[in-house]
């Protein structure tokens, strides 16, 4: 299964809405876009996306590797986009505003994809990985984080004992991934690795989602108020998943990789 039902002008909504608390609680996504720099190639890109750029943090990071590319940011969320304009302005970049899968790029453009956190909102990741495909040029990268299906399974497993509706966004295998990269591309790179934070309180964790703007954006969620008791047994079944050193778990698998397109294509 590679196609998941997103609702992106939530997702959109989401993410705008969280921009100016967003930086303040990314720590894990920091480390993460981080990990994934190391893996930026060696050889200097003429042109670089960040896919999905957010607040705009990775670019003086990009910037500093690569001074003489181009840059373009892109996001769905104009809030997104337009905080990182304002608080992380560069030379040579441009801003766009726009759906990971139906890149507004010239074919065979770009030489580095970077994109760390982003693409587990896409709906439908044969698309995107035909897109990636078309605005590489032969001999370009993609090199992405994201999320997988053990991702705050806590919650998810709390939520189960409280209602049927589906609270907590479904990540994709990295089977799924596999799958989905089209013929003209080449995995080259993918590792796994989990990550558990831990929280003192649940509001701890349901607080920072939501600065996080990573709310649930899968179709099948309720619409409308979460009744008392709903809540209540969300709140007991999470507890239960108390750790023996008081805390709260949640994890996060996060997957890092890495695709080429080959010379030639
Ligand atoms: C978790 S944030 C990560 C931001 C940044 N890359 C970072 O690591 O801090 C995910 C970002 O992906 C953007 N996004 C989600 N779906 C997208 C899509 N289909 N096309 C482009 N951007 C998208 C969101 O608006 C959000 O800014």
């Amino acid at each position: 299964m590679v196609e998941a039902l997103i609702n992106k002008q939530r997702v959109a909504n989401s993410f705008s809405r969280a921009a100016g608390t967003y930086d303040s609680v990314a720590e894990l996504q920091r480390d993460i876009g981080t990990q994934l720099l190391t893996l930026l190639p060696q050889s200097s890109p003429q042109s670089m996306l960040d896919l999905g750029c957010g607040t705009g943090f990775f670019t003086p990071a990009l910037k500093q590797n690569f001074s003489d590319a181009t840059l373009f940011n892109l996001d769905l969320a104009f809030g997104m986009l337009q905080f990182a304009r304002e608080n992380r302005p560069a030379e040579k970049t441009h801003w766009l505003c726009a759906d990971a899968e139906a890149l507004p790029l010239a074919t065979k453009s770009i030489d580095l994809v970077f994109s760390s956190l982003a693409i587990q909102w896409c709906e439908n990741l044969p698309h995107l990985f035909s897109e990636i495909e078309r605005i590489l040029k032969p001999g370009g990268r993609f090199i992405f984080s994201t999320l997988g299906p053990q991702t705050l399974c806590e919650l998810r497993i709390a939520w189960k004992e409280a209602d049927s509706y589906v609270h907590v966004n479904e990540f994709m295998p990295d089977s799924d991934i596999r799958n989905a990269i089209s013929d003209g591309l080449m995995l080259t790179h993918l590792e796994e690795e989990l990550r558990i934070l831990k929280y003192a309180q649940l509001k701890g964790l349901t607080d920072e989602l939501k600065r996080l703007g990573a709310h649930n954006m899968n179709a099948g969620q309720q619409v409308g108020l979460t009744g008392r008791e709903r809540l209540r047994r969300f709140k007991s079944a999470y507890e239960h998943q108390r750790l023996d050193d008081g805390t709260l778990p949640a994890t996060y698998q996060v997957y890092y990789a890495v695709v080429e397109k080959p010379l030639g294509n």
